[in-house]
């Protein structure tokens, strides 16, 4: 087996549900079962000036306890201090099946109030990971419910108030992959084909250490850096098979835009978004990955001779209206080399790119009971929704659930927010200003669409799965904390019997 495959036959084998169920400390005894021996099996090793890419180890999510700790982590070029989940950077992948319990114990051991979100998944409102459930240092927070989720690459993140950003940064941060029949039936490359990607921005120290620095032009832009991390590897590459290749990429930078294209131009095919597969496959030579969001690609390198490189990198780009530069503080639009694929094994592989996808289930504008409209302002130092900061327990809007609507998200500022919506997923129906148009990578079901300087952006909305308080937000994590996030209430009765007087 190539290293590739090795390990991720441990991890699948890690992943096999009764061995993690014990919890942590098994996991890591099975991760340290791989050849090296070394506490660390999957240790980013240099090879040509880049480090191996890591894979974090597998979970499931039935019977899981995720702490939370400060500790070390070894990111190739330097070992760095990190905020991490059972040790791991990044967080453990949580791997489940829909209709799989999902029964979590989140136990807080940093030195702050600490509450994850399943973002993508429609958890119910205890278990969604709203910031007024935060735990103190020292305490737990206990999830449980049912994942009903179609197939696809969600993931988790802390959702603290004021501290998102800052948690995220530093490590507590996942992917969460959901499998289902649908799917399967497609036979879509897996094991080693498949590659749970996280994405990331970051600045370094004098150390070469991650640093989170949220203040002055950060405070405007978001923060960003300049060094590329995948998988909390810095600058890393993965040796490959000259195969067929499921990305299943995540968008996990606080404020950074990704314009993923490979470096020799080829073509790849998007098969899937924020909600699982697309309703057909789309075959594109580049496309734009806001923070939160994901992308399903499958990557054809079966035309590759051995020894040939390949960079998945993020091509440089400028936003119409946009505030430009500001003094070398916005590093947005900024060229990065994220990940570099060496074909180190000539393999036939006859693996088939399908040429259509399921049907997709999302909400019928022509039934929209209503309207709403939500304008996202960024001036000097203050970010807001309707004018307005986030408070924890005010009911900014409320929504009857199982009405369909129409939401207009518009963009008043010359700064980029990718907004995101809690517990449904919605369809991006139009554009207008900026780009003026669907990108061909928002088809299908979405739960974070990016909105691009003086854009505004209508979509149709519908709650069919949980009522509760939930969120609508900036997932510009800075702009989040510092309050460019509103409450979303759910309500099981219909609009004409409640009246809400700060209801837009
Ligand atoms: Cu990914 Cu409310 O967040
Ligand atoms: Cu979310
Ligand atoms: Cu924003």
């Amino acid at each position: 087996m190539s290293d590739n495959s090795r390990r991720s036959f441990l991890h699948r084998l890690a992943a096999g549900g009764a061995v993690l169920a014990l919890g942590a400390p098994v996991l890591s005894a099975c991760r340290s079962s791989d050849s090296t021996g070394s506490p660390d099996p999957d240790p980013p090793t240099p090879v040509d000036g880049r480090f191996r890419l890591r894979f974090a180890p597998e979970v499931s999510p039935s019977s899981l306890t995720l702490t939370a700790a400060a500790g070390t982590a070894n990111i190739g070029s330097t070992n760095a201090a990190a905020w991490m989940l059972n040790g791991s950077l990044p967080s453990p992948l949580i791997r489940a099946r829909r209709g799989d319990r999902f029964a979590v114990t989140m136990r807080n051991q940093l030195p702050q109030d600490l509450i994850l979100h399943w973002h993508g998944l429609t958890a119910p409102e205890h278990s969604d990971g709203h910031p007024r459930f935060a735990v103190p240092p020292g305490g737990t927070y206990e999830y449980d419910f049912d994942v009903t989720d179609r197939a696809g690459t969600y993931w988790y993140h802390s959702h603290t108030h004021m501290h998102t950003g800052e948690h995220t940064y530093k490590g507590i941060a996942g992917l969460l992959l959901v499998q289902d029949a649908e799917e399967e039936a497609l036979q879509l490359p897996s094991g080693a084909r498949e590659l749970p990607l996280i994405l990331q921005d970051r600045r370094l120290d004098a150390t070469g250490a991650p640093v989170y620095n949220n203040t002055g032009p950060a405070m405007m832009a978001g923060v960003m850096g300049a060094e590329p991390f995948v998988n909390g590897v810095h600058k890393a590459f993965v040796d490959v098979d000259s195969a067929l290749y499921r990305l299943r990429l995540l968008n996990g930078s606080n404020a950074r835009i990704f314009r993923l294209a490979r470096s020799d131009n080829a073509p790849f095919v998007l098969i899937g978004g924020d909600g699982g597969l697309l309703p057909a496959p789309v075959t594109l030579t580049s496309m734009d990955l806001a923070p939160a969001e994901r992308a399903d690609i499958l990557l054809d390198l079966r035309a590759l001779q051995m020894g040939t490189r390949v960079m998945l990198r993020s091509l440089p780009f400028n936003m119409q209206g946009g505030m430009g530069f500001m003094g070398g503080a916005n590093l947005q639009g900024q060229a990065l080399d994220l990940l570099e694929f060496r074909v180190t094994r000539a393999v036939s592989d006859q693996a088939a790119i399908p040429t259509s996808l399921p049907p997709v289930s999302l909400p019928n504008a022509a039934l929209s009971v209503r309207e709403r409209r939500f304008v996202f302002e960024s001036f000097q130092m203050n970010h807001t929704i309707n004018g307005r900061e986030f408070v924890m327990t005010r009911d900014d809007v409320v929504v009857p659930f199982g009405e369909t609507e129409i939401w207009t998200f518009e963009n008043a500022s010359g700064l980029p927010h990718p907004v995101h919506l809690h517990a449904t997923h919605f369809q991006v129906l139009s554009r207008s200003g900026g780009r003026g148009q669907v990108m061909p990578w928002e088809t299908g079901r979405k739960d974070t669409v990016l909105l691009h300087p003086f854009e505004s952006v209508r979509v149709a909305v519908q709650f069919t799965e949980q009522s509760g308080l939930f969120l609508l937000h900036c997932h510009n994590l800075e702009h989040e904390d510092m309050g460019m996030m509103v409450n979303v209430r759910v309500t099981t009765f219909p609009m004409s019997t409640h009246s809400s007087p700060t209801s837009p």
